[in-house]
């Protein structure tokens, strides 16, 4: 098989481990996949696809992962600083029986990231950095319970927002919404990227090309890596099973960023200019998409 991975016989049980018959169960597929790859697609191994089971723990770990997010989403307000946020976010896991799974993940020293205005991404949490009215955040949450990975995040808006600030949250939402319309099993993972992509370009804003979704479930981050600069019909085929987060990071002003130095971390746009992102996790089904994590 494409994947060098075992094919089982016909009446013998499925390498998913669902005890039915392979016949009755992942052969279609594994044949469609098969041909898909001599057709010359890119086609990801089976070991990514997530089982009913799997499913289950995945949904788990996101109730916990989105009941922090409405948490945040009850609390926040100007004077709170991003440090209250980190604590918030540790004693709502540790009361549900779960951990995060950004702590000391390559190193990372707090329990979510917290992106004000122009940070892009991995803002850490700080007892200095007090929400202002105006501010716009981005509270990045990752949960791992009963051994599974759950990814969101959330744009929060404090107090009166202008509405350039205001316009460019909504098109980094809208455009998150225009790619989970794109996830069709069979499909490309490239008309996803497109698909957020046009939103953003056609509103005025850009779209960094160095971070994107990924793989998500027994990993933190498995692949594929999803872009969200890319072309329609190209990149993985999508299959049902397959779990992935959608999560463009969106500039008001130019795609370039910069890494702080002093921390290896927090990533900032380079002209200054505000950033947002929304983040998604799913699984591709039979006939589309279903949301995990959001
Ligand atoms: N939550 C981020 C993502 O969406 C990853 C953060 S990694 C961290 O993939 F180490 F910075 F927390
Ligand atoms: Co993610």
């Amino acid at each position: 098989m494409f994947d060098h991975e075992p094919v089982p016989g016909r009446n013998d049980p499925c390498w998913c481990g669902s005890g039915k018959k392979y016949k009755k169960c992942h052969e279609a597929s594994d044949m469609k996949m098969e041909r898909l790859y001599d057709d010359g697609e890119e086609v990801l191994p089976r070991s990514l696809l997530k089982m009913p089971r799997d499913i289950e723990g995945i949904k788990a770990s996101a109730a916990v992962n989105m009941g922090v997010l409405d948490y945040v989403g009850e609390h926040i307000r100007a004077g709170v600083s991003t440090m209250d946020i980190n604590e918030w976010v540790e004693s709502y896991l540790s009361a549900h029986g779960a951990v995060s799974a950004d702590l000391n993940f390559e190193g990372y020293p707090y329990s979510v990231c917290t992106s004000i205005n122009d940070v892009v991404c991995h803002g850490f949490p700080n007892n200095d950095d007090v929400l202002q009215d105006g501010d716009i955040i981005n509270v990045d949450m990752s949960t791992i319970k009963g051994g599974y990975f759950s990814d969101s995040s959330r744009m929060f808006c404090i107090g009166e927002v202008s509405p350039e600030r205001r316009r460019l949250v909504e098109v980094c939402h809208e455009s998150v919404k225009a790619g989970l319309a794109a996830v069709k099993p069979w499909g490309h993972l490239g008309d996803v990227g497109a698909a957020v992509h046009k939103v953003c370009t056609d509103a005025g804003f850009t779209v960094i090309e160095e971070y994107g979704g990924h793989g998500i479930g027994k990993e933190f981050h498995e692949d594929p890596f999803v872009s969200f600069v890319s072309d329609p019909g190209t990149g993985p085929i999508l299959v049902p099973g397959m779990c992935f987060t959608i999560e463009p990071m969106v500039n008001a002003g130019k795609p370039g960023i910069r890494t702080d130095r002093s921390n290896g971390w927090i990533v900032r746009t380079r002209d200054g200019s505000d950033s947002a992102q929304w983040e998604v996790q799913l699984v591709v089904t039979e006939d589309g998409y279903e949301l995990l994590s959001w």
